[in-house]
């Protein structure tokens, strides 16, 4: 079965180039009227232009498809509220929300600035939940939202020289699993990508020859599923080069003990245990989580 977008209605944050650029291209060809938001600054996030995404726009309008550009900085929460009133006021909903808008400032942690660190953490995760907070009420309204936070293999699992980017993107991956027990019973669906995608991001970082082969069209069927009907909840999906994974926050068995072994002691001895992995669960809620700390569940 083709998966269909029709009368739904999308933002893209930072579509003017790369992935998002990408979405929003399939979004529309397959039949939705698409915001194209980029804030058209360059990697680091200074200036700012329309450019970028007004010819993603003309390349949808060029091939039958609807879409605006917007210029939004996703950091400021009174221009996204406008383009998002702006929004409902033209198409009158807003089904999905693809929380891709990025930037660099890598440095070691050591040469880091306090400055540099905000500043990832104000456009990734201030941004998406900036975002997010202007559509959510709209998509508990209608009974239906699809919302994609942008993780990275940074943020799951680290990468020298990028604390700030680690630690706004893995903060992304927090904000979907509450906002997936939020959106629940109002049929709005939150879930992650962590791409892996040749973009101006990465062009200086990998060989060309790995670069051919991940071209950001690799990471759209992954993206588009997850903002599609009948996509799933609560899910971390790792997508690049023709590769589809999965991540977890996963939790083991581990040991339970009386208050006479709740001791450093105990923990060295048992290190072991502790970290066996033989039988470990994925937890559906900080709260399931909890009550196996208790003791309840072991
Ligand atoms: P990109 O640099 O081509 O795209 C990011 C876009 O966001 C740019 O067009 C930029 O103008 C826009 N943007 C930046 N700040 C903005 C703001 N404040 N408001 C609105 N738009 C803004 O890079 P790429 O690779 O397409 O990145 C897309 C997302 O994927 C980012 O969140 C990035 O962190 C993430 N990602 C990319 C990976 C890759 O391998 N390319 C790996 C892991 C994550």
């Amino acid at each position: 079965m083709t998966i269909r977008y029709d009368n739904r209605v999308a933002i893209v944050t930072g579509a003017g180039g790369g992935l998002g650029r990408a979405y929003a291209l399939e979004l529309a060809k397959r039949g939705a009227k698409v915001v194209v938001n980029d804030l058209g600054g360059t990697r680091d996030g200074s200036g700012s232009s329309l450019d970028a995404a007004q010819q993603v726009v003309d390349e949808i309008t060029a091939a039958g498809g609807e879409a605006i550009a917007n210029g939004a900085s996703v950091t400021d929460a009174a221009a996204v509220e406008k383009m998002v009133a702006l929004v409902k006021e033209r198409w009158g909903r807003i089904d999905i929300l693809i929380n891709n808008a990025g930037i660099l400032r890598d440095r070691t942690f050591v040469k880091m600035s306090l400055d540099d660190f905000r500043t990832v953490i104000d456009v990734h995760l201030m941004g998406s939940v900036i975002c997010t907070k202007a559509v959510w009420e709209t998509m508990r309204e209608q009974a239906y939202g699809r919302v994609l936070m942008t993780t990275s293999s940074t943020g799951l699992y680290g990468n020298f020289g990028q604390a700030n980017y680690g630690a706004a993107k893995l903060g992304l991956v927090g904000l979907m699993k509450t906002l997936t027990l939020e959106g629940a019973k109002y049929n709005v669906k939150v879930n992650t990508v962590a791409p892996v995608a040749a973009t101006r991001m990465t062009e200086d970082l990998m060989p060309p020859e790995m670069l051919a082969k991940m071209g950001p069209e690799t990471v759209v069927p992954a993206a588009l599923y997850l903002v599609s009907e009948d996509a799933p909840a609560n899910a971390i999906v790792n997508a690049g080069a023709g590769g589809f994974e999965r991540s977890y926050v996963t939790l083991t068995r581990g040991i339970h003990v009386g208050a006479d072994e709740m001791t450093p002691e105990t923990i060295a001895a048992r290190w072991d245990e502790i970290s066996d992995r033989t039988g470990e669960i994925v937890p559906d809620t900080g709260a399931a989580q909890g009550a196996m700390a208790l003791g309840g569940m072991r």
